[in-house]
């Protein structure tokens, strides 16, 4: 039967070119993308990153929530970085008025401009940083893909409209990740980067003050844990901040989840982790010392997921020559 035979053979030949096409085209990023054009990037990103995080650790945090803001608006493109022109950029949006670091991203980008000139995206710049600065207190490292390009694109309403409230329950948790091809997983991993860095207290205060419009508390949150807040946080307090994994918020650790198991997450999407069978068995997993490895392993892992969302690749977009600018 050689005709069987040969169109067995051709279907798969067609099979694998499809997969290795569709593989290549999924994601275009790879571990290793300037292996060839400038195989000292990654190292002039971590030579960069280590001694900023030395003198100033509590940077760690908002350079690492600085990849998230970036993936979950128009996908990891960089227009986070943006600077407003004729019109207001993300970075006006009040989420990212919060964020901290630019000059670092700059930073990271001047020394790779002088190494390897129009060769290496902000966009990547954004995920090796993450990733270097987690490493830097403590944290789990894991291997970046890169190989994305940078938008030309950066508003504010999209910001405004994407970037998930702290006051969201797991039904508009999930939803947002998703609509971005992540899971239940990702989301309870990925929200464990809250054991480090602060908030302001109007991410929160309503928890404390007037939960439900009547001048009530969210009875999700620990009523011992109130009476502390409202210390660091009277009635109207805009600009206090508070830790979040008090006491060891420079540290990279898994007490997030012992936070969030005894009702001491800031946020109510911390608290809503225990409002689904999947995030919570995960939460109480982890609140004992014996999951902190499979935490930084699995937080690699979802960082990689997160790294991929909507990303440009091949002709797509530019390479910046400057982060906070189009070219
Ligand atoms: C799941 C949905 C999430 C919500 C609703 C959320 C919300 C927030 C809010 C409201 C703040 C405090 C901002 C302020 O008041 O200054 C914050 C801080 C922070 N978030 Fe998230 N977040 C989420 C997921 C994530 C993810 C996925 C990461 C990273 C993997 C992350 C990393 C951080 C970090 C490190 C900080 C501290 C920033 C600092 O110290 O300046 N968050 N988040």
């Amino acid at each position: 039967m050689p005709s069987l035979k040969l169109c067995s053979s051709f279907f798969l030949q067609l099979i694998f070119t499809l997969f290795v096409f569709d593989l290549a085209n999924a994601q275009g990023l790879k571990v290793g993308f300037y292996e060839e054009t400038c195989p000292q990037a990654e190292a002039v990103v971590k030579k960069t990153i280590v001694p900023v995080i030395a003198e100033a650790p509590s940077l760690a945090a908002p350079l690492l929530r600085m990849h998230f803001h970036d993936c979950f608006v128009r996908g990891c493109d960089g227009s986070v970085l943006l600077n407003s022109s004729t019109h207001q950029a993300e970075k006006d949006a009040i989420p990212n008025q919060s964020l901290r670091g630019f000059e670092v991203i700059d930073r990271v980008k001047t020394a790779l401009e002088k190494a390897c000139p129009g060769v290496v995206s902000c966009a990547d710049i954004l995920a090796l940083v993450a990733r270097d600065v987690v490493t830097a207190i403590k944290g789990p490292s894991w291997q970046v893909e890169t190989g994305r390009r940078d938008g030309r694109v950066s508003n504010i309403s999209e910001a405004l409209a994407n970037l998930l409230s702290p006051f969201a329950n797991i039904t508009q948790l999930k939803a947002g990740f998703q609509q971005r091809g992540l899971s239940a997983k990702d989301l309870v991993v990925l929200s464990g980067g809250h054991t480090i860095g602060i908030s302001h207290c109007f991410s929160f205060a309503p928890r404390l003050y007037n939960f439900t419009g009547k001048g009530d508390t969210d009875p999700s949150l620990d009523p011992n844990y109130i009476a502390r807040l409202k210390v660091k946080c009277p009635p109207g307090a805009v600009a206090p901040i508070v830790e979040m994994d008090p006491g060891s918020s420079k540290i990279f650790d898994d007490d997030y989840y012992t936070m969030v198991s005894k009702r001491r997450g800031l946020f109510h999407s911390d608290a809503s982790l225990l409002d689904d069978s999947e995030t919570k068995a995960y939460v109480i997993n982890h609140a004992s010392t014996l999951g902190s490895a499979s935490f930084f392993e699995d937080f690699g892992v979802s960082m990689v997921n997160m790294g991929r969302v909507a990303v440009l690749t091949g002709k797509a977009g530019e390479i910046r020559k400057q982060c906070a600018l189009v070219n």
